[in-house]
């Protein structure tokens, strides 16, 4: 074996040379990866017994990508294009043998060789724009060659990989091999030497780019059929731009296409978010006082207390994950009802086609409903999601203390009450944690884990692990009236309900909101909702929203009813509603306020600085471990658009300056504590710094 920059190890068997990358854990294409490819190609096309040469991955996986912590920092030579370029022009075939997942430059690196076998499990795609980048190594140029446009389009904009069968039937891969994996390459490749295959290069095929040509509609129509998921990205249209160049331009252009547009991509604001993104939500898994070597409880069996609106979707959270779960309520007629929920969601997901009727059987068997509360008392984890009354919420705990086995974790979903108050009525309240699901339970990935003062380290660890193992984003936040997110939404609460007394009307609103990325406003999403749920709960409590109120009175209480905020004509279009208009413009002429013009970016600003500032709250109190955390849950939980990375880091971006100056400027304009700046945002605003630079 000969000895080469690290990383990478040359070796020969008979008549082929192997090349072996060896970087855990992904094998990432640092710069030493890449100059040991480098090295080792010279090295084994200038072997004069080496007829061909294989590439191949040791550890779990083949290249899985570019080394993210290199980007930004100055390009080290070898870049990847020479490594690929020496790859496509050796005089000898050079064979990719995949095994695991070969993505982004990882599948580059295939594409330039002359053929590639993978394993059956392999995956194979290239993620870039889920960085809000392109595949930037050849990717767009080669990719549309190998397996035609329309299939090369959906996998760079989609950023999702595919499987082994997929990428032989569309001609990416030319084989899939059994068994040890270095030697499946090596005999493909001595197959190809003693058949004298040619040299296959992929910048040099161009039927299927050919048979594109002149038919412009097929890049219309796969814009339309991704507008919605990708309005707001700039990344999407450029992957686009970049596969059309490989259709109208030759391979060399092509080339310096796909490298301008990703060197626009990747200085733009919108990858940039991305990126920050990516490591923010890896970050939100780290808890400084809670190492990740903490002990965990296995999660063998879990229970959730009611099986209403969220006791039913986090039941499925587990059956999805394959772990039985118990699901108690108090009447056989709840406990019906919630489970012919939770089997209608499943039957509609199978009718979709994508759950078989085998699957839905079998997650309904994972669940078992029960009106014994002692059928949870071997659950290893107990979530209690019952009605939001705090003397319910304590008979429960209290049944549970009793009848749960020792260090069951015990989690309640509440929203708004104190998980500590909660806590104390057991006699183990280090082993109680919120665990705050977000509706639809079963779809939405963000989970507030609540950090009571008493939760142990273990009951912390484990509710965090859990939740990854069925699919959620957990961070840990601390006890507080709405915890963080919701805490937050309610400044945005406040000031859209004072903008529509004010002058504005709720399509300006919403539109503001939609325009910035979310998927809708806080009036189209009331309506959504249901404006009657608010309604009941103001009403028990002698609470007032008056143009909400006056809405409801008038049986308005959104979609489900044809009308709230907007009008629908039997679809899910809100349509503004001059009887809304007359009710708001009433409402203001009764509170006395004279209504005027607010320009839209007194919108955005008033929606979105007390929300900043409120963040800035939250950190000064520790509730939650850091800026980015926040904007995990905003990404997770809210819809804030990722190209805008989160309340804290959008926030960062235009300035702290310029938020708390918005801040004091709205306070002189109106009184209102809540436009005080947070000593926080105050001090780092002075300093000139941001939140994530602090
Ligand atoms: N709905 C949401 O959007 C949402 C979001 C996050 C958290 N939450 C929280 O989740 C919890 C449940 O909310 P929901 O919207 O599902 O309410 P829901 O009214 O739809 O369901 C509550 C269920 O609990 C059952 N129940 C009541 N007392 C019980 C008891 N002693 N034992 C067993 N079952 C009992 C009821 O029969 C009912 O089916 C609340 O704490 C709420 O604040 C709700």
């Amino acid at each position: 074996m000969t000895a080469l920059p690290e990383l990478v190890a040359l070796d020969r068997r008979g008549r082929v040379a192997v090349l072996t990358v060896n970087n855990p854990p992904v094998n990432a294409l640092s710069h030493g990866v890449r100059l040991g490819l480098h090295d080792g190609l010279r090295q084994a096309i200038a072997d004069g017994e080496a007829q061909a040469i294989v590439i191949v991955c040791a550890g779990r996986t083949f290249i899985a990508g570019a080394d993210i912590t290199e980007f930004g920092k100055p390009p080290r030579d070898p870049s990847l294009h020479e490594v690929l370029d020496t790859i496509e022009s050796s005089p000898k075939p050079v064979v990719a043998a995949v095994h695991g997942t070969a993505l982004g430059g990882g599948l580059e690196v295939t594409l330039a060789c002359h053929y590639r076998v993978g394993a059956a499990a392999a995956r194979f795609g290239l993620p870039e724009v889920k960085l809000g980048l392109l595949p930037g190594a050849g990717g767009t140029q080669r990719l549309p060659r190998v397996v035609g446009v329309e299939q090369a389009l959906r996998m760079i904009v989609s950023g999702d990989p595919i499987g082994a069968a997929e990428a032989l039937e569309h001609g990416l891969i030319d084989r899939i091999v059994e068994g040890d994996l270095t030697a499946a390459g090596v005999a493909f490749a001595e197959r190809v030497v003693s058949e004298r295959r040619p040299l296959r290069k992929l910048s040099e095929l161009t039927d299927k780019v050919a048979a594109a040509r002149g038919k412009p509609e097929i890049f219309a129509e796969f814009r339309q059929s991704v507008a919605r998921q990708t309005r707001g990205f700039r990344a999407p249209e450029r992957c686009i731009q970049a596969v059309e160049a490989a259709v109208t331009l030759p391979f060399a252009d092509g080339l310096r296409r796909e490298r301008e547009l990703f060197g626009e991509l990747l200085s733009s604001p919108e990858s940039r978010a991305q990126r920050y993104f990516f490591f923010a939500e890896r970050e939100a898994a780290k808890i400084p006082d809670v190492p990740a070597d903490t002990p965990v409880r296995e999660i063998r069996k879990a229970a959730v207390i009611g099986a209403g609106t969220m006791g039913g979707g986090i039941a499925m959270n587990f059956a999805n994950a394959g772990i039985p779960v118990t699901v108690a309520e108090v009447t056989r007629e709840a406990l019906d009802r919630g489970l012919g929920v939770v089997r209608r969601n499943y039957e509609a997901t199978a009718s979709k086609g994508r759950l078989t009727k085998d699957d839905v059987d079998k997650r309904m068997g994972l669940i078992t409903p029960t009106t014994d509360l002692q059928a949870v008392a071997d659950a290893d984890l107990v979530i209690e999601a019952v009605f939001e009354e705090m003397p319910i919420k304590k008979e429960v705990f209290a049944k549970l203390d009793a009848i749960c086995k020792p260090g069951a974790v015990l989690a309640t979903n509440t929203s708004t009450l104190d998980v500590n108050e909660i806590a104390a009525v057991t006699r183990r309240p280090e082993s109680v944690i919120g665990m705050h699901f977000f509706s639809p339970a079963n779809v939405m990935r963000l989970l507030e884990c609540v950090r009571g003062a008493k939760s142990s380290r273990t009951t912390i660890a484990t509710a965090m692990a859990v939740g990854r193992r069925i699919g959620k984003v957990p961070v840990l936040v601390g006890v507080c009236y709405g915890f963080v997110g919701n805490r937050m939404l309610h400044q945005r609460g406040r000031e859209s309900e004072r903008l529509i007394l004010e002058g504005a009307l709720p399509q300006q609103v919403d539109r503001m909101l939609y325009d910035f990325g979310f998927p809708m406003g806080p009036f189209a999403m009331g309506d959504l909702a249901g404006l009657d749920v608010g309604w009941r709960i103001r009403k028990g409590r002698g609470d007032k929203a008056l143009v909400a109120d006056r809405l409801c009175e008038l049986g308005r209480f959104g979609q489900k009813t044809g009308a709230g905020y907007y009008r629908y004509e039997g679809d899910r279009t809100p349509r503004p509603d001059p009887e809304v208009e007359k009710i708001i413009v009433g409402v203001s002429a009764e509170l006395g306020i004279t209504r005027r013009p607010i320009s839209d970016e007194e919108i955005l600003q008033r929606l979105l600085y007390p929300m900043v500032n409120e963040g800035a709250k939250i950190l000064e109190e520790k509730l939650a471990i850091r800026p980015s955390d926040i904007d995990v849950i905003w990404v997770y939980g809210y819809g804030w658009p990722v190209y805008r990375g989160g309340p804290m880091f959008w926030a960062d971006s235009i300035g702290l300056e310029a938020v708390r100056d918005g801040m004091l400027e709205f306070g002189r304009r109106a009184a209102g504590h809540f436009w005080r700046p947070a000593p926080l945002l105050e001090r780092l605003a002075g300093e000139g710094r941001g939140f994530l630079t602090a």
